[in-house]
Order: C-alpha cells, then sequence, then structure tokens
C-alpha cells in the first residue's frame, strides 16, 4: 500500500544516486527520503557480475521496506537497475519501482550532428537491456559506448579526500581524459560526437574535469531531473505524493542517508554534495544499524 506519509525509498552502489536525490528533493520538496550508499560493496559495474548485484539489490529493497516502510524504491544506478529491475518487479509486484536508465533517447532527439558519446559502467554497457535500448534509437543516431572502469569507483574515494586544489590534477580527471580520448572527437562538425550522456549516476560529479576535457559546447545528459519527474507522476497517480499543502521538514526530518562503508565518506558527500549535516548519516551493516553520528 502507497501511505502518502511514508518515506521514498533512493539506493545506489554508493554515493552517486546522491545526484539523483538531489533531483528528488528539488522536484519533491515535502517528501521524506531514505536513501542506502551500498558504499561498502561498491562499484557494482566494474566486475561484480550480475548475480552479485542482483542479491544486492534485493538486500537492499527488503531492508528498505522492512524497516523504514518506504512507499516507493528508486534505484538510482544504472547498474542495478539493468541487473536487478525486472527481477524486483516480479518478486516484489506490491512495491513501485522507478529505475535509472542512460539518457539515450533525449541525447537521439537532441544531438545535432547525430553522433553521441555515452560513459557508462561495464555492467550496464555490457547488459541487455542497454543493447534493447541503444537498438532502439540507433536509427538516425550513432552511439559510441564507453565502459569506464575505474571511475565510479574514483568518484567514490574521492569523498573520503580532501577536496582538490586542482580538479584536473586527479585521478577522476586522469580516468575521463582516457575515456573522453577512446571515445572519440567530440565538436559541432559532421561526424563529431556533439552530446555525452552520463550513463552512471556517479559520472555527474566528475562534470567539472569533463566540462574542461569537453569545453563549454558539448552537451552533458544525466538523468536525475526525469527519474524525479517520473516519481512524481508515479505517486500521483498511485495517490501517494505527501501533503504539499504544510510547510517544508527540515532538512534532518527530510532526509536520512545510510550507508554500509565508511560513515565519514557518507557524510562528506552529504554536506559537499547536498549541503546536509553530518547528522543525517548513519551508517549500516547489511541492513542493521550498526552506527549513528553523534
Ligand atoms: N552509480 C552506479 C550506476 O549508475 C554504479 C557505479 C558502480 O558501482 O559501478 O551505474
Amino acid at each position: 500500500m502507497t501511505l502518502p506519509a511514508s518515506p521514498i525509498g533512493v539506493f545506489d552502489s554508493g554515493i552517486g544516486g546522491l545526484s539523483v536525490l538531489q533531483a528528488l528533493r528539488h522536484e519533491l520538496p515535502h517528501e521524506r527520503f531514505v536513501y542506502l550508499a551500498d558504499s561498502g560493496n561498491a562499484p557494482y559495474g566494474d566486475a561484480r557480475g550480475d548475480a552479485f548485484v542482483q542479491q544486492r539489490t534485493r538486500c537492499i529493497a527488503h531492508h528498505l521496506r522492512e524497516r523504514h516502510q518506504i512507499k516507493i524504491l528508486v534505484i538510482a544506478c544504472n547498474t542495478a537497475t539493468a541487473a536487478a529491475v525486472d527481477l524486483l518487479r516480479a518478486e516484489m509486484p506490491d512495491l513501485p519501482l522507478i529505475g535509472v536508465e542512460p539518457a539515450i533517447k533525449p541525447a537521439a532527439l537532441s544531438s545535432q550532428t547525430g553522433h553521441v558519446g555515452v560513459m557508462a559502467t561495464r555492467g550496464t554497457a555490457g547488459s541487455a537491456r542497454f543493447a534493447r535500448l541503444i537498438a532502439e534509437h540507433s536509427g538516425q543516431v550513432q552511439f559510441n559506448t564507453q565502459a569506464c572502469d575505474g571511475l565510479a569507483k574514483a568518484i567514490e574515494d574521492s569523498t573520503a579526500q580532501p577536496v582538490a586544489k586542482d580538479p584536473m590534477a586527479t585521478e577522476i580527471a586522469r580516468l575521463c581524459a582516457r575515456y573522453v580520448d577512446a571515445l572519440g572527437r567530440f565538436g559541432h562538425k559532421t561526424g563529431e560526437m556533439d552530446t555525452l550522456v552520463l550513463g552512471c549516476t556517479h559520472y555527474i560529479f566528475a562534470r567539472e574535469p569533463l566540462r574542461t576535457l569537453l569545453g563549454p559546447d558539448i552537451q552533458l545528459i544525466d538523468t536525475g531531473a526525469p527519474v524525479a519527474r517520473q516519481t512524481r507522476r508515479v505517486l500521483a497517480r498511485l495517490g501517494g505524493l505527501a501533503d504539499e499543502s504544510g510547510p517544508l521538514p527540515a532538512d534532518r526530518e527530510q532526509v536520512r542517508l545510510m550507508t554500509t562503508g565508511s560513515l565519514q565518506a557518507l557524510q562528506s558527500a552529504a554536506a559537499r554534495w547536498l549541503d546536509l549535516p553530518a547528522q543525517c548519516c548513519t551508517a549500516v551493516q547489511c541492513g542493521e544499524p550498526a552506527t549513528t553520528a553523534a
């Protein structure tokens, strides 16, 4: 049953889905959110394989539903969506689910040169779901896809480090340079890619080096805002939207962030990217609360 006052569950292999949570808070400011970062098991997309990702997705969905009575689950992870969304739909038909897929359709519609680059994890890029998505839209548009091993992990690891003084002198920038180069020529001339799809929710946090590498005129497309709008539509259809007439909840009441990895890394990501206080964050062990921030 979708109860309006229940929270929205959001999860990712780590902190990448915070980019989706940001868009969700913007679109649905009266809602409450519980976010689970499975950072203790990240990255999902380099070499974990489908069976592992399915098992983690199942475990997290059960945890969020049983412990937090979520009314809907947003899988803010392209890799987990590709590996597990169909399975989860079959196993939990009464839990409304929103998955995240690389923004292939919007990219196909907006590219002027008809050439689009896609950065994704190896898990997403190699999935049957992604192959179908590309096949559906590759009529007039050519897609070059690059599996970006190590990039989500570098972004994940960066949260435990101080903010880099020079964003171009980081492991994230080094990997971005390698993968942008491997994709081919970006630009606005015939045959060049004028659009880059960020097919992993972590990659938006590499926007700065990507922007520097690509220049100001290449379109970067992510999925946060459309996913947030879709979540609103589904909740509205189910009669599950929170009361939007009252005052907005305070940050600490609105958002609860949990991690299976380092609490300190989550706290610093929450402060850096969402401007949220450390008290919003908790460490959990495969579902069980372990420690709470002071
Ligand atoms: N953020 C995730 C995605 O959108 C996965 C990153 C990873 O764990 O490899 O695919």
